[in-house]
């Protein structure tokens, strides 16, 4: 930063937190946020910095919404912790807000967590239980948290993975239809069916169908790179699941709540999962997460197989019941489909004067850049230019992919037209490197 020292009031913050803090913690911008509203984070210098990142998808309905501060507020002086010793009615009552919401009928019973990982964690071991299969299918490039169980799950990064082994076993990763990046690039039915056979010919070679008690994949990889599978695989997915009595698992932890146009991201071609997962977005700020399924499954669960001493606090729940209103009152769905429309043609405009831009892709307000260096390969390089540069300008971006070569566009929903021009005239300058 080019601010003299004395004057960065950051400053003596950031040494504090590189003394006292466990250095693994990496952070992707190198400010001190000390407050927030809508789709600004503030520094402690006053700097406005504009989010396009929401802390990774979670502060959807921008930050510090009034009604999400006003129901944290109200429920902190009424009750904070119940765990399982009692029932506690923001549980029971975001339990009932879920399954009205859910995008099928079936899905009727609901278990919360604190987090994301927490939350596949608990599913995992349901679909365990109820099926009596050991076995788990899971994607090249997905990522399903940090724990060993899901670091196992996880391959959107070596970084991830690398020396955790042993990670727990049981589970087969197939590859992703991952178009941009395939040989059948421009025939996205191939790119289907060539991962299709893939998973055929596991079920030949490797596992067979009746070990495996569940596929989990997330609709749109979120660290992966933003990238959506094309039309049919999900389809394709659900049917055989059905054949072979396999539980298919949705992570909608980073695409849920309205972030893609749609509720949750697996309605863009109505495929209904047995479980599924969400977390990030569901409580405006607030640590919560939740997964969803059938109640003719969850009942051959047997009560205490399962729990979790803070999942489902009072408070966190309350933050959700309000972020749900939020997100209906304020018709969030439409959007960040309109918004997401906005960005996306202005950027695929400004894709084709920029050499190093491979593709933007995208649904709704879960936008990607990919970037290739002057060979057509993936480009971290420039990709953390960018980002590095769009901080210097004050707009906060993240990167992904498997290399770090996209940029991710993650903004508020709420986020208005001017501050989204904004953003775009900010990205625009920083890609012109
Ligand atoms: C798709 C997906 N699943 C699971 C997780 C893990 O969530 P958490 O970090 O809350 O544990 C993430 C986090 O980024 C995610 O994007």
């Amino acid at each position: 930063m080019v601010m003299a020292e004395t004057k960065n009031k950051n400053l003596a913050y950031l040494q504090m937190d590189d003394k006292f803090v466990n250095p693994v913690l990496a952070r992707s911008a190198r400010i001190v946020a000390e407050r927030a509203s809508g789709s600004y984070i503030y520094d402690m210098n006053g700097d406005a910095y504009l989010d396009f990142a929401c802390g990774i998808a979670v502060t959807s309905v921008g930050h510090c919404h009034p009604k999400v501060v006003a129901a944290v507020q109200k429920q902190v002086g009424e009750l904070m912790h119940t765990s399982v010793v009692t029932h506690n009615k923001p549980y029971i009552e975001l339990a009932k807000k879920l399954v009205e919401i859910a995008p099928f009928k079936s899905l009727d019973s609901v278990f919360l967590t604190n987090s994301g990982a927490e939350c596949v964690e608990g599913a995992i071991k349901m679909a365990r239980y109820v099926t009596g299969r050991p076995c788990v299918i899971n994607f090249r490039g997905s990522f399903h948290g940090r724990t060993i169980f899901t670091t196992a799950l996880t391959t959107s990064k070596l970084y991830y993975r690398e020396k955790y082994e042993p990670l727990p076993g049981s589970i087969h990763t197939v590859p992703f239809p991952y178009e941009y990046r395939s040989h059948f690039r421009g025939d996205p039915k191939k790119v289907v069916d060539e991962a299709l056979k893939e998973l055929d010919t596991l079920f030949h070679q490797i596992v067979h169908p009746e070990q495996v008690a569940a596929i989990i994949i997330e609709p749109i990889q979120g660290e992966g790179g933003y990238v959506a599978p094309p039309p049919g695989f999900l389809p394709a997915l659900r049917k055989i699941a059905d054949e072979h009595g396999i539980l298919l698992i949705i992570d909608e932890v980073q695409s849920g709540f309205a972030r893609t146009g749609q509720m949750f991201a697996c309605q863009h071609e109505n495929v209904e999962p047995d479980i599924m997962l969400m977390a990030k977005a569901i409580a405006g700020g607030m640590p919560l997460a939740a997964f969803i399924s059938r109640s003719e499954l969850t009942h051959k669960w047997p009560a205490g197989r399962h729990g979790s001493t803070f999942g489902g606090n009072p408070v966190s729940c309350a933050a959700a019941l309000a972020t749900l209103e939020v997100i209906e009152e304020e018709k969030l769905c439409e959007r960040a489909e309109k918004l997401g429309n906005m960005i996306m043609t202005r950027l695929k405009k400004f894709a084709e004067k920029n050499k190093h831009v491979g593709e933007i892709r995208g649904r709704g307000l879960m936008i990607g850049i990919e970037f290739n260096d002057e060979h057509g390969n993936p480009s971290k390089k420039i990709a953390d230019a960018v980002a590095e540069k769009c901080l210097e300008h004050k707009m906060i971006v993240l990167t992904c992919g498997y290399a770090g070569q996209v940029i991710r566009l993650i903004p508020p929903l709420t986020m208005s037209d001017a501050e989204a021009e904004k953003g775009m005239e900010i990205l625009e300058k920083c890609m012109t490197l």
